[in-house]
Order: structure tokens, then sequence, then C-alpha cells
């Protein structure tokens, strides 16, 4: 099973604000939607309780929220006590591409035993409080796949990389 990060990243790094995303870019959001339906998605608590309640669990894929409090419950998502425990249960339903979908707290977890992290990088330097972590783009490959430019709806033009760890 591929151990895949998806996420969009400013140019400072920045990935959320009080508990929210810094932009609406719907182009990206769609990006995000297709790429991950039909496969199970991990999420953190704050992550999850970040999603508008209209739109969880993220329809058309299982959804794991990994949380240290076991008191923690929600319709119609697989709770977990740690990321390995989640990651664990991905692969025992056959899964072949488990995505961690964040936020920064799980991607800092995560992105040592990535295969691949698909990264949309948004050309913003937006105030924040959640960062991604750091990476050496020297280990891993690159693939440009979507690019976009300012228009009405997306105030910031952003391109998406799939990076993939050299063997
Ligand atoms: N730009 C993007 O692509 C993107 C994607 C996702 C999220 N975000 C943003 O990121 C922010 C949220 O990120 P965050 O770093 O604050 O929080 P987070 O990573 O979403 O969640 C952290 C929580 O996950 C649980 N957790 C963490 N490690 C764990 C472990 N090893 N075992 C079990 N549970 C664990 C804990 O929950 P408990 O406290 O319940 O124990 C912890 O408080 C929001 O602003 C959101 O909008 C951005």
């Amino acid at each position: 099973m591929i151990i895949s990060l998806i996420a969009a990243v400013a140019a400072n790094n920045v990935i959320g604000v009080k508990g929210d995303l810094p932009w609406h870019l719907p182009v990206d959001l769609k990006f995000f939607s297709e790429t991950t339906k039909g496969h199970f998605v991990i999420m953190g608590r704050k992550n999850f309780d970040s999603i508008p309640e209209k739109y969880r669990p993220l329809p058309g894929r299982p959804n794991i929220v990994v949380t240290r409090n076991k008191d923690f419950n929600a319709t119609n998502v697989t709770v977990c006590a740690s990321i390995e425990a989640g990651i664990e249960h991905a692969k025992n339903h056959h899964e072949s591409e488990v995505f961690i979908i964040g936020g920064g707290d799980i991607y800092r977890q995560t992105i040592g035993i990535a295969d691949k992290i698909y990264i949309t990088h948004i050309d913003a330097h937006p105030e924040g409080d959640t960062y991604f972590p750091e990476f050496n783009k020297d280990e891993w490959t690159s693939e440009l796949i979507l690019e976009k430019g300012v228009d009405d709806v997306h105030n910031h033009a952003f391109t998406t990389f799939v990076y993939t760890r050299k063997s």
C-alpha cells in the first residue's frame, strides 16, 4: 500500500489559520476530491472539526479520524487512537493508496513514511498558524500535473506537483 500526503501549501509554508484554510480555490478542491475519492483518507481530529458539518465525513471515501480522546465520537467515520492504527486499518481493507489529508500535526508525523506527496503550491504569503513540514526535494522526483492562473474565482495562482520518493 502506498502512503500519500496531499496538501495545499503557500509559498511561506502556511497551510492553515485559526482552524481554517487561508484561501478558497475551487479548482484545487476539485483536484483534492477527484484524487482522494474511493480511497481511505486519514485526518487529524482538528482537521475533521474544521470541515463544515454538511461536508463531513468527506463523501465517497472512507474517513479515518485520529484522536487521543477516547470519548471522541462522530457518525460514519472510523476513529483511531494512533496514526499507525489508521494506516493498519486501511491496509487491512486492501487499500492500494491511503491519503493523509492533514493537518499540520499529522503531516509532520507522517512525512517520513510517505511514498508520495501531492502538493498544490499556492502563490501567496498568507498569515497563518499551521505549516507544512520542510522536506528535502533532492530526495524526491517531481512531476507538474496542474497549473492555474488567477481568475474571477481564484485570487491566487497555483501549481500542483506530485513528489515521489526516490528509491
Ligand atoms: N492546506 C491544507 O492542505 C490543509 C489540509 C488539512 C488541514 N489544514 C489546516 O490545518 C489546520 C489543522 O491542523 P493542526 O495541525 O492544527 O491539527 P491536525 O493535524 O488536523 O489534528 C491534530 C489532532 O490530531 C490528533 N492527533 C495528532 N497526532 C496524533 C497521534 N499520533 N495519535 C492520535 N491522535 C493524534 C490530536 O487530536 P485530539 O486533540 O483530539 O487528541 C491532535 O490534537 C486547520 O487550519 C486546517 O484548515 C490545511
